[in-house]
């Protein structure tokens, strides 16, 4: 059966030369970076290397880029760095979204249940905060904002920049979860005026496991691992050096084709949302992803609900049946399929949330693929057509 890989905001395959770039620091270059003898130099210098270019990338010193186990890890150690040191100054109130990865959104609702007040800002019907609502928001308590770069479920990208610029004004440390954003638009850490940013390399075509978070100098964060006085005394364990070496290799691929990529997936995005309204209905679609706000590597649409009977688990397995890889954003709970909080966020009813389809692109996907997903999508959206709610 033929496979299709549509689901590339959820993970890429590591690039062959990303792959390559890390062979040698498993076996041959083992040294512990922490070691003062020539083995461990060896691998102090590949880190280094590798954390010079991030930075460059994004426009930071090497200094200021921490490296972490993980977009998790990074988004988990900014709020809590930021905010227990808020604590300390008796300011104790978050600003975010409600359409923020878990990764944020579980991380304050942690410390919304330790003593924190979180403002969880809503998003308009198109996905995008509005920096007057972060305006509004803000308390003489705020300690922390953090509010996400481009949306991993519908891709709309969050005026970063403009919010920057507030939390600035007022003094307040604003991170950003740039993990679907990093490497496939610009990303740079002063353009977006952010002191705190996450990144991951598995979105890139690197290994997974291993991410940064960027701390903008001045910035104070409490710790979060204790040890050892590994990434400047910031962050303690022994450096994974392999997987560092594949996340700059990851980069430096990422720096010279970006704009390329750029292109192709939007070449692919068009033609996927061209297909699909040629072949269905307009009233059974519900386009998640504004064009125009969000990035050509992720295109969700729900079905309606009120228009058409759908089966949640059979669209998704559907797809699975057929060879092609998709996601929902819906959480399986207790047997039972949850919606996507993103999906609810922008206005959907439960049902529609459910029946939501994201496809998400990367540099593999040929427009053979893309034909066949929709060919594949018109065929599980006409299997319901029976069901069609009468207007
Ligand atoms: C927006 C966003 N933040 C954070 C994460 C978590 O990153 P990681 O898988 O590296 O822990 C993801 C991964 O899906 C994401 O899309």
């Amino acid at each position: 059966m033929r496979r299709v890989y549509l689901d590339h905001s959820a993970t890429t395959p590591v690039d062959p030369a990303v792959v390559d770039a890390m062979m040698p620091y498993f076996a041959e270059i083992f040294g512990n970076p922490s070691s003062v003898h020539q083995f461990g130099r060896e691998a102090k210098v590949a880190i280094e290397e590798a954390r010079s270019r991030i930075a460059n990338f994004i426009g930071a010193e090497p200094s200021e880029v921490i490296f972490t186990s993980g977009g998790t890890e990074s988004d988990n150690f900014a709020i809590f760095g930021v905010a227990l040191l808020g604590l300390k100054e008796g300011k104790n109130h978050i600003i975010t979204t409600q359409i923020e990865h878990h990764a944020v959104l579980d991380t304050c609702i942690y410390l919304q249940r330790n003593g924190f007040d979180v403002t969880f800002l809503k998003v308009g019907d198109d996905g995008v905060v509005n920096p007057d609502d972060v305006r509004k928001a803000i308390t003489p308590r705020t300690c922390l904002i953090t509010i996400m770069h481009v949306n991993n479920e519908i891709g709309t990208i969050q005026p970063i920049q403009e919010i920057g610029k507030i939390a600035r004004e007022s003094e307040i440390p604003f991170h950003t979860d740039a993990v679907q954003s990093f490497g496939k638009i610009e990303v740079n850490v002063k353009n977006l005026n952010v002191d705190l940013l996450s990144a991951s390399a598995h979105k890139i075509y690197g290994p997974k496991g291993i991410g940064f978070l960027y701390v903008r100098k001045g910035i104070k964060i409490e710790k979060f691992h204790h040890g050892g006085p590994q990434e400047a005394g910031r962050r303690a364990g022994t450096e994974a050096v392999p997987l560092i070496v594949g996340f700059g290799k990851a980069v430096e691929i990422c720096a010279e084709r970006m704009d390329y990529d750029y292109r192709y997936v939007s070449m692919l995005r068009e033609r996927m949302v061209e297909r699909i309204y040629r072949a269905m209905f307009d009233e059974f679609l519900i386009l998640n992803s504004p064009l125009d706000k969000s990035i050509p590597y992720i295109l969700n649409f729900s079905i309606n609900s009120s228009k058409i009977e759908i089966d949640a688990e059979a669209l998704i397995y559907g797809f699975d049946l057929r060879g092609i890889a998709v996601s929902n954003g819906s959480a399986c709970t207790s047997g039972s399929l949850k919606p996507s909080h993103v999906v609810l966020a922008l206005g959907r009813d439960e049902k529609t949330a459910l029946a939501t389809v994201r496809f998400s692109f990367g540099r593999g996907n040929t427009v053979e693929d893309v034909d066949y997903a929709v060919e594949k999508f018109v065929e599980i959206v006409g299997g319901f057509v029976e069901k069609v709610v009468s207007k």
